[in-house]
């Protein structure tokens, strides 16, 4: 077999952020976001530990309906709603709440005949961010048409914040503001926050909170650690040594030769490349954690392996640990060296890294 990469997916981690997230609800409800495959930590894996959210939320009706094969029971919010007659149709007979944005959306579901009283609605306003949701002057049509139609249960609003991760950003105010400011008479809920917006933004806290990347342990902010914000990584991405190479001066690591040693040096080679999902934007200099030292990656990235500078680990050796993110190494510091964020790292861990769960109380 060799050496291969492994996703560790820590559930008492998970459960701490749970309950993170829950205190700063203040009594808010939970919508779980554990869309994209539980922001790559596989949905249905994430789902066995969030029973203490008040529901899940995904963006699309198929991953509703895995959640509801998987025999879970509990309310479901698909984001991204809902395009065909049939779509509807499939939504109300598995109970999913189902988010409505625009004209379209609301078209298909005036000439869908559901039975009544079967659907619960969220009605998207778009306060600010300019990507989903109905204009502000649009709600009184939108409520009035939904109301009008036999099959809806229930009406309730939400909005989703474009910034929140910058505290400083006055736009957040401004949207909570706009969400407020609308009649809000006709809704039996309503919601605003992501993970910053619990975080940072108490206006931004309503009847619902949406939480996602920071139940994974990722805080959303650039100017504060996940360990600040009391957060726990929940995937480790670990691998092993599976070559010890002794370069001389001047020799030049991996494809391209990016990288030129400048002096005799050992160069171990870890199996996690891109094909695994690895960044190959990730530069020289990028943290990796081997046995327990970080060392600086070297050279590019390969599809199945980086090379890292070993110089102050000199007993190096095949089968040694590598943690590529996670405990002791926080995904945000790889995504930053790379370019790219958390969310993006997690989404892209590769089917062929083998994925182990850790049970509370175990150890990987
Ligand atoms: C509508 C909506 N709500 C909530 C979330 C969760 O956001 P975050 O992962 O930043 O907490 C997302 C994620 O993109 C989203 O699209």
């Amino acid at each position: 077999m060799g050496y291969a990469p492994q996703a560790w997916i820590d559930h008492a981690a998970l459960q701490h952020n749970l309950k993170r997230a829950k205190r700063a609800a203040k009594g808010s409800r939970i919508w779980a976001v554990v869309k994209a495959d539980g922001y790559g930590h596989g949905m249905l894996r994430v789902a066995s530990s969030l029973g203490d959210a008040d529901g899940l939320a995904v963006a699309r009706l198929d991953e509703a309906l895995q959640l509801r094969e998987a025999k879970i029971q509990a309310p479901i919010l698909v984001m991204g709603g809902c395009h065909t007659g049939e779509q509807f149709h499939i939504a109300s007979e598995a109970a999913l709440q189902i988010a409505i944005h625009d004209s379209a959306q609301l078209r298909c579901l005036s000439e869908t005949r559901l039975n009544p009283q079967s659907l619960k609605l969220w009605i998207k306003v778009d306060t600010g961010m300019h990507r989903l949701g109905f204009a502000t002057s649009e709600i009184t049509r939108v409520v009035a048409a939904l109301q009008a139609n036999p099959a809806v249960a229930e009406l309730n609003l939400m909005t989703h914040l474009a910034n929140a991760d910058d505290r400083s950003d006055p736009a957040t105010k401004t949207q909570c503001k706009l969400f407020e400011s609308l009649d809000h008479s006709h809704f039996d809920a309503c919601s605003i926050a992501n993970s910053a917006g619990l975080l940072g933004h108490p206006a931004s806290l309503s009847d619902w909170v949406r939480p996602g990347i920071m139940l994974y342990g990722v805080t959303p902010f650039a100017e504060s650690s996940a360990e600040d914000e009391g957060l726990l990584p929940v995937m480790t991405l670990q691998s092993r040594v599976i070559a010890v190479k002794q370069c001389r001066k001047g020799d030049r690591v991996g494809y391209g030769g990016t990288y030129t040693c400048p002096a005799a040096m050992p160069v171990a080679v870890i199996a996690i490349g891109y094909g695994d999902g690895y960044p190959r934007h990730a530069p020289s200099g990028t943290p990796v954690v081997v046995s327990g030292r970080r060392l600086p990656l070297v050279g590019r990235v390969s599809m199945d392996m980086i090379s890292v500078d070993a110089r102050t680990l000199p007993g190096v050796k095949v089968g040694d640990e590598a943690i590529l993110w996670g405990r002791g190494l926080p995904v945000e510091e790889i995504a930053g060296a790379a370019g790219t964020i958390g969310y993006e790292l997690l989404c892209g861990v590769k089917r062929r890294v083998e994925f182990v769960d850790i049970g509370p109380g175990e150890e990987a």
